[in-house]
């Protein structure tokens, strides 16, 4: 039986995406991510003799029904779009905790685009197409995963999806795990409750004027100044959340408590990671590479019993 397998990384948003003006993921505002590479998903397609395309697991990690249907609508329209008539089996997985709470819709659906084309392009003779060619179709699925195209830094802005130019330390992301469930409100729905916020109205106008002065430190090497922004914006996109009506929160106990612990450090010590979390309620702390170690052992010592992931 013919195979193909691809895998891509997750990305994590220090502007963020939220709030799109059409079903293919238009968004609103631009947003800017860094790549993360150790938090993956890879897919595997195969063709099959049956009526119609079918999902598996690949490893522990499942799909929910809701999940399962959007993942194969995708592949489906994909597969229209290039007059594709055969059928196949997909099966995909995550290389991180499936019960991490952690959202992965952004490697799912670039792993998706990444290995379909691979078929695709077997199948057809026509050539694969270029990162920004895939990103620009894996952002109809779901629009953060145009961002994960592009490593270490990647800036999605209106019709450009490209390496954003940085002169930057590398930085390691550590996830502290706060919630192990599935979410009240998907980001799909967060995306469309946002617009009933008082708030939604100048979110465009922040998130373009945050992007160009990310960009700014990212080339400057300005990592205070990159740990304001992402702070910022976090503060922003989740108060968007908080003032939606009906209103809603991802935050947990603990998200408030590391929240704390990392403003406290940036005051008292002018120095911590920079800080951000997506439409959930893990916090991602971004750290230089060589403060890896130290790092790691102070915030073990104040939370003892908080899982941490880490991604390069
Ligand atoms: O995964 P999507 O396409 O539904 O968008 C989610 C967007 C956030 O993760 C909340 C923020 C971002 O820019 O990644």
């Amino acid at each position: 039986m013919k195979s193909w397998s691809g895998s891509a990384p997750s990305n994590i948003a220090i502007v963020k995406y939220m709030g799109k003006e059409s079903r293919e993921n238009a968004a609103t505002n631009p947003s800017l991510s860094m790549t993360l590479e150790d938090f993956r998903t890879s897919v595997e397609i195969s063709l099959i003799d049956e009526p119609a395309d079918r999902w598996e697991p690949l490893g522990e990690w499942s799909l929910s029904e809701k999940g399962k249907a959007r993942f194969l609508g995708f592949f489906g329209r994909l597969k229209a779009k290039e007059s594709i008539q055969k059928n196949f089996l997909i099966r995909s997985g995550n290389n991180f905790p499936a019960d991490a709470g952690l959202a992965s819709s952004a490697s799912s659906f670039a792993a998706l685009t990444l290995t379909a084309y691979k078929a695709f392009s077997d199948l057809t003779g026509k050539p694969l197409p270029s990162a920004g060619e895939l990103a620009q179709i894996s952002r109809t699925g779901s629009g953060s995963s145009c961002r994960s195209f592009f490593s270490p830094w990647c800036l999605w802005s209106g019709a450009e999806i490209c390496e954003a130019p940085a002169n930057f330390p590398r930085l390691v992301d550590f996830v502290a795990i706060l919630n192990h469930g599935t979410k009240q409100v998907s980001s799909s729905e967060a995306h469309e409750r946002v617009r009933t916020s008082p708030l939604f109205d100048r979110r465009p106008d922040r998130a373009k004027a945050r992007t160009e002065k990310a960009l700014r430190a990212l080339s400057e090497g300005d990592y205070a100044a990159l740990a304001k922004i992402a702070w910022d914006d976090m503060w922003d996109m989740h108060s968007l959340f908080h003032t939606s009506d009906p209103s809603f929160t991802y935050m947990e106990p603990d998200t408030v408590a590391v929240l704390k612990y990392v403003e406290n450090l940036w005051r008292e010590k002018k120095h911590g990671p920079i800080t951000t979390i997506d439409a959930g309620p893990n916090v991602h702390m971004l750290v230089p590479e060589s403060e890896r170690e130290e790092f790691l052992k102070k915030f073990r010592e104040r939370f003892p019993k908080i899982q941490l992931l880490e991604s390069r």
